[in-house]
């Protein structure tokens, strides 16, 4: 077991500007199914976004989990955030996105033909797309087989500065376990495809410019969940020795979609923002009646 006991990557968290076109967006380019939606969330306290999640002053928060291709995707809408003035573009540093690869690039960007995505054909170093969603969402299409026997292959993406990008890979698989399995570049940035023997893969990128990473509220803002069997135990083992800090105590959700899920957010010394989570899949109530469920990252671990 790695330093932080964790089993691998679980979900990949992104603000974006609107849910209602963010769910269309990944339905209609990747046919992604949507889970759950929870919310509104207000602050049960004062200053417990802020405290908690990373948000700028008081909010409140709509969440929508989707399954794009295998990959869970939360989408997170704050509504009363203020937010930072400029909006980063794909590749700067504190960006993310998602890298698709597949046999036939064409076959998702005929898919956009009717909408107002901004697509722009690139040849290198990978030959492929580069496209802006309507709800901002950006996504590198790129021609290729993945090497995992599977027809296509979606990642979410990382882009951290020249300081963060070294230490990020370091405790991404000294840390947490995962190892270096491929190349990555895409929107004019460079890194590295991590993967572990479960969950989902992570690329970290050298972003451009040495830009301040955004807040969670703000757009664009994203976070790395990693599935834990005790995430009390992981955060005691991150506390010991490391410079992970947390976003206060795990807390267990008793109400709504996920009910039993039980979680915390950290600060990464790369910058990052983390999260330990035990979502209990095959127990949630929003399983019942969901046209989608999310890709449980213990189905290969306790095959
Ligand atoms: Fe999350």
């Amino acid at each position: 077991m790695n330093h932080a006991r964790v089993r691998g990557i679980d979900h990949f968290g992104l603000t974006v500007r609107s849910l209602s076109e963010a769910i269309h967006d990944l339905r209609n380019a990747l046919g992604a199914g949507l889970c759950y939606i929870e919310g509104p969330i207000q602050d049960p306290e004062p200053g417990w976004m802020v405290r908690k999640l990373g948000s700028r002053g008081t909010c409140s928060l709509q969440v929508a989990a989707m399954n794009v291709l295998e990959t869970n995707l939360e989408l997170f809408d704050y509504a009363g955030a203020e937010r930072r003035p400029w909006t980063a573009m794909a590749g700067e540093a504190g960006t993310f996105f998602l890298l698709l690869r597949t046999s036939r690039p064409e076959r998702v960007i005929s898919r956009l033909f009717t909408e107002n995505a901004v697509v722009r054909p690139v040849e290198n170093p990978v030959p492929g797309y580069e496209v802006t969603l309507p709800s901002g969402i950006h996504l590198a299409v790129q021609q290729g087989v993945p090497g995992n026997g599977e027809a296509e292959q979606l990642v979410g993406a990382v882009c951290l500065n020249r300081y963060d990008y070294q230490g990020a890979v370091a405790e991404l698989t000294g840390t947490f376990g995962l190892q270096q399995v491929g190349a990555v570049a895409a929107f004019g940035t460079s890194g590295v495809l991590l993967a572990g023997a479960h969950g989902l893969p992570v690329a970290v990128l050298h972003g451009h410019s040495p830009a301040p990473r955004p807040a969670n509220s703000d757009l664009g803002g994203h976070h790395v969940a990693f599935h834990s069997d005790d995430v009390d135990a992981s955060l005691d083992a991150l506390r010991s020795g490391t410079r992970y800090v947390s976003r206060g105590e795990p807390e267990t959700i008793t109400d709504g979609p996920i009910a039993g899920d039980r979680w915390v957010y950290l600060n990464s010394p790369f910058g990052l923002q983390l999260e330990l989570i035990n979502m209990p899949d095959g127990q949630l109530p929003y399983e019942a009646g969901a046209a989608a469920r999310r890709t449980p990252i213990a189905a290969g671990v306790f095959a």
